[in-house]
């Protein structure tokens, strides 16, 4: 399928695959995107909902695509002096020449950590590898459905492409892996808000909250596992 770089609203870029006109962030801005649902809402959320434990993070991305989720993270963790363990699953990796046709580095004042982002792509599937201080990343080259990890994950980034495109992604079958794979108090975020999705992530056991979006988006949801 034929893929673009295209620029989103904020400056950032992001990969559009052109016959499925689906991105690979929103296209009002990917680092805003990214920041709001998955960092704020997410890793914020967690670590001040759960103060004991989060010096020690774990945190599975569902689609590691671009880097950009684990990248935001990673300096996410220096800043807060909290280690995380980040797993980052991917069927269809990015290849380096699409890489380096993005802007996140400069995008997010980053210069000086660039190597990190490449080490991140370069590093070897299925080890854990230690990216920063406080950052260690294994990342799992596998399909979604092929997930079978009980009670492994603090937070779980659901950044797929949507379900538009990918339906068969957003159903119970998948939230139900989603919910065995977190630990107890764990949360799920995601950039969508639709009603069938919110739904799908109650019958299989999650509490879930309809929360302010990021620009240009109304809502996202977060689902969290309560027992
Ligand atoms: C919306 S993009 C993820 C963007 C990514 N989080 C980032 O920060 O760049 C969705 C990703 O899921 C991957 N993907 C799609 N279907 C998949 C599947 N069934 N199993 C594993 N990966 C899949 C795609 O290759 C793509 O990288």
């Amino acid at each position: 399928m034929k893929r673009n770089i295209i620029t989103t609203a904020d400056g950032s870029k992001t990969i559009q695959i052109e016959e499925w006109n689906e991105q690979y962030h929103s296209v009002h801005g990917a680092i805003q995107e990214a920041k709001h649902v998955f960092i704020k809402e997410g890793l914020y959320h967690y670590c001040s909902v759960n103060s004991a434990d989060s010096n020690d993070v774990s945190i599975l991305e569902i689609g590691f695509g671009t880097g950009l989720n684990a990248f935001i993270t990673l300096l996410e963790a220096d800043k807060l002096k909290t280690k995380i363990h980040y797993f980052g699953v991917e069927a269809f990796p990015v290849g380096i020449e699409e890489m380096n046709k993005l802007n996140y580095v400069e995008q997010l004042h980053a210069k000086n950590q660039e190597h990190l982002l490449k080490q991140m792509h370069e590093s070897l599937w299925e080890v854990e590898q230690n990216i920063s201080s406080f950052f260690t990343l294994t990342k799992q080259k596998k399909i979604f459905s092929d997930i079978k990890d009980i009670n492994s994950y603090d937070i779980i980034y659901f950044d797929a492409f949507g379900s538009r495109v990918q339906p068969e992604l957003w159903t119970e079958t998948i939230f139900k892996k989603m919910y065995d794979a977190l630990k107890i108090n764990g949360v799920l975020v995601t950039y969508s808000a639709k009603g069938s999705v919110r739904r799908a992530m109650q019958t299989v056991g999650f509490e879930v909250e309809r929360l302010q979006g990021p620009p240009g988006k109304r809502e996202m949801l977060r689902a969290s596992k309560l027992s």
